[in-house]
């Protein structure tokens, strides 16, 4: 069903991707003219051939970033340009043609500016952005398709897991790789995410939250959680070292990673990319070397991992709840999500008022 907040009287928070703000944006691309100028309209189901070639062979990428509002009213997006980037990174992969940086920015201009009154000054909700590019021609051949779809949603969110930090328990999937050499998972492909579930539902039945995800060649050393990033801590306080795995090409290259790495050095943390394996994780956490782990990205913000798990092996990082440094960096990184810390150069763009964006035809 499709549920917009415009249907609820009075709107109601609700769980992570459910209830949607009253419009969105789109543009068609067709091989002849290229991109369509964008349209801001209703929220709406959108026309579908039953012989669509995203829905047939999965021809799908999307982006997921967040717009805060600060306390004197404004909207600011969270590191657009790079989830453009990453977007057409994306769209390169999967033999798809990019949208251009501006198209991808005026159209967050336009819902931004247009739902902005769904967005309350809570500092703890932030409206997430779902920008979605799919092959939308009609037509089963087996080539790349020559119409495709943009297509930008909202809803307001909280936390992916909970606004509190509480730290996340984690299972070790050792038997379905996530992807593979010179494959997809260095992107956001929409195929990415379906063959995950079903160790998404292992570790559920192991009594557990999430995921990690394994190298799929040797399935030994650790690369990320779910829909996150990971780091591992060494030491503690100021001088402690933040370690997360390296891009291997079967990772993500998340933006909240990124992020991380770059805000650390101002807290007093050293960061390496260095391969970390789960044996090493394990035994690390028993000697005390590792005394924290969290997870991060643009919905999970900054997760804490409590406790981890591998067949019969169980583990406690740190004290298993959240740890010091975990903290530290997120609350290093919400500050400049709700701007209490100035923002690096280029992170932050500000929306204009509604009826002040241009582009929109
Ligand atoms: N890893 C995967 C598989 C993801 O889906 C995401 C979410 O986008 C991330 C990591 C974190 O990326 P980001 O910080 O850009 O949201
Ligand atoms: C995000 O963090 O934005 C994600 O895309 C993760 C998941 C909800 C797909």
């Amino acid at each position: 069903m499709n549920r917009s907040i415009s249907q609820e009287n009075p709107p109601v928070r609700a769980p992570f991707g459910e209830l949607f703000t009253h419009h969105m944006v789109t543009a068609g691309w067709t091989a002849e003219s290229g991109w369509a100028p964008l349209r801001l309209r209703p929220f709406d189901s959108l026309p579908m051939s039953p012989a669509m070639v995203g829905l047939h062979y999965s021809q799908v990428v999307f982006e997921g970033l967040k717009a805060y509002r600060r306390d004197h009213g404004v909207i600011e997006v969270f590191r657009p340009t790079d989830h453009a980037a990453r977007l057409n990174r994306s769209a390169q992969r999967l033999a798809m043609p990019p949208l251009p940086e501006d198209k991808f920015l005026t159209a967050i201009d336009l819902l931004v500016a247009a739902d902005q009154e769904c967005l309350s000054a809570d500092p703890g909700l932030s409206l997430y952005l779902r920008p979605l590019l799919y092959a939308s021609e009609a037509n089963l051949a087996l080539r790349p398709a020559r119409e495709y779809t943009f297509v930008l949603i909202a809803f307001v969110t909280g936390g992916f897991f909970s606004d509190k930090p509480s730290p996340v328990t984690v299972w070790v999937n050792r038997d379905y790789p996530r992807a593979a050499p010179g494959g997809t998972g260095g992107v956001k492909f929409a195929g990415n995410y379906a063959p995950s579930y079903l160790a998404q539902e292992k570790a559920q039945q192991a009594g557990c939250h999430q995921v990690v995800w394994l190298d799929p060649m040797e399935r030994r050393w650790v690369e990320e959680l779910g829909g996150m990033n990971l780091f591992f801590v060494r030491g503690s306080g100021p001088g402690a070292q933040l370690i997360t795995p390296p891009h291997t090409g079967t990772l993500l290259p998340g933006i909240t990673r990124d992020s991380v790495m770059r805000l650390a050095p101002g807290l007093g943390y050293q960061v390496r990319e260095e391969p970390v394996s789960v044996d090493q994780w394990r035994s690390e956490c028993r000697e005390g070397t590792i005394t924290e782990t969290f997870a991060c990205g643009t919905a999970a913000v900054v997760t804490p991992v409590g406790t981890v798990r591998d067949g019969e092996k169980t583990w406690q990082v740190g004290t298993g709840a959240a740890g010091a440094v975990t903290l530290a960096m997120r609350d290093a990184l919400t500050s400049v999500h709700d701007g209490r810390a100035p923002a690096p150069e280029g992170w932050l763009r500000t929306v204009p008022p509604a009826g002040a964006v241009a582009g929109q035809a």
